[in-house]
């Protein structure tokens, strides 16, 4: 039988050509960010639990940033990994000069001045304990106050080095607006800050935790205090605002997969560019059902980060960027 039907929307998706001419969302390296790792030792070593993602030695974050930046990666994100006999309670490694972020940053925008570069401004690198900033007297919390000063002083000696873009990700209050007037200060108000401003506290992140020798005990870390609640949208939106007012250039909202109506909401609460950070539980999910073979691998990444740019997302944070970048399938 044939229906009398004169609007046929399968007529767009006849052929690849037509397919290809109506397609709304595309990935671009030139919207994809690089997460990398270091350390300090000679060798690289991959993380377990992040399969294909190092922790690179210097001379290798080196030779992997100039890699991507040939493959048209714009950003790298470097996130140093501390030896548990630098830390301390209060992260002072995080400030001492010269230690291994600094050097990196200033190795990688040394030979690849091209590629911009981020560094996370929060002490969880560095503290003993493994939160994003320094404790309250009696120990239970993370002090807001306290920790936004180091923040500060800890952002500015990563504009030193040559940052680029410095990312709070410690989710403190008023911490943006007190970087901003820190980075303007010591000269550098030509740094952007992307503000981790809607990021939440998320199981997602456990790869990541141990990528940077950060599981303290088998007990998850509890971040609740100062990441958002999973449940919450709204509260998403009111964080934006205020980061937005603070003078945060770039704003981004953390996890990405599950979170899609968070970047679409904070997306129409600003005219700032958005970013989304595809975390390391999101990359392992997908790595490990594809070994299962539950999943297929190339067709499962694509769709997850088709998927985060459709919902609003300028730009992302992603383990797989140097693959995309690649072409690789
Ligand atoms: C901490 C930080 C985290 C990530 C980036 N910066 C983890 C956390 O908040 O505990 C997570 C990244 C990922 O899971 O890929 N400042």
């Amino acid at each position: 039988m044939s229906l009398d039907l004169p609007i046929r929307p399968r007529r767009l998706r006849q052929s690849n050509a037509i397919r290809r001419l109506v397609r709304e969302t595309r990935l671009s390296p030139d919207d994809l960010i690089l997460p990398l790792f270091v350390h300090a030792e000679s060798g690289s070593v991959e993380i377990g639990s992040m399969p294909g993602v190092m922790r690179h030695s210097l001379d290798s974050l080196v030779g992997e940033c100039e890699q991507v930046a040939a493959l048209g990666i714009t950003a790298v994100a470097i996130f140093p990994c501390i030896p548990a006999g630098k830390k301390d309670p209060v992260g002072a490694h995080g400030l001492a000069e010269d230690n291994l972020l600094f050097q990196a940053v200033r190795r990688v925008k040394t030979a690849v001045p091209e590629v911009a570069v981020i560094t996370d401004v929060a002490l969880d690198p560095y503290t003993s304990h493994g939160h994003d900033g320094v404790l309250t007297a009696d120990g239970r919390d993370v002090d807001n106050d306290e920790t936004v000063e180091i923040l500060c002083a800890l952002a500015v000696l990563e504009a030193e080095a040559g940052a680029d873009i410095v990312a709070p990700s410690d989710m403190m209050d008023g911490r943006v607006g007190a970087i901003r007037a820190a980075l303007d200060q010591a000269g550098f108000s030509n740094v952007l800050i992307l503000s981790y401003a809607a990021k939440f506290a998320s199981a997602f992140y456990g790869p990541f935790r141990n990528a940077i020798g950060n599981l303290v005990e088998k007990d998850a870390l509890s971040k609740v205090t100062y990441q958002m609640d999973p449940a919450n949208v709204r509260e998403a939106i009111r964080e934006v605002v205020l980061d937005e007012e603070e003078g945060a250039d770039i704003v981004m909202v953390k996890p990405a997969g599950a979170y899609l109506d968070v970047i679409r909401a904070v997306k129409e609460a600003t005219v700032l560019p958005v970013a989304a950070y595809q975390v390391s539980g999101e990359y392992a999910q997908i790595h490990a059902a594809a070994r299962l073979g539950w999943l297929d691998y190339e067709r499962t990444r694509d769709e997850s980060l088709l998927a985060i740019k459709r919902a609003g997302a300028d730009m992302i944070l992603t383990y797989f960027a140097r693959e995309i970048a690649e072409g690789r399938s």
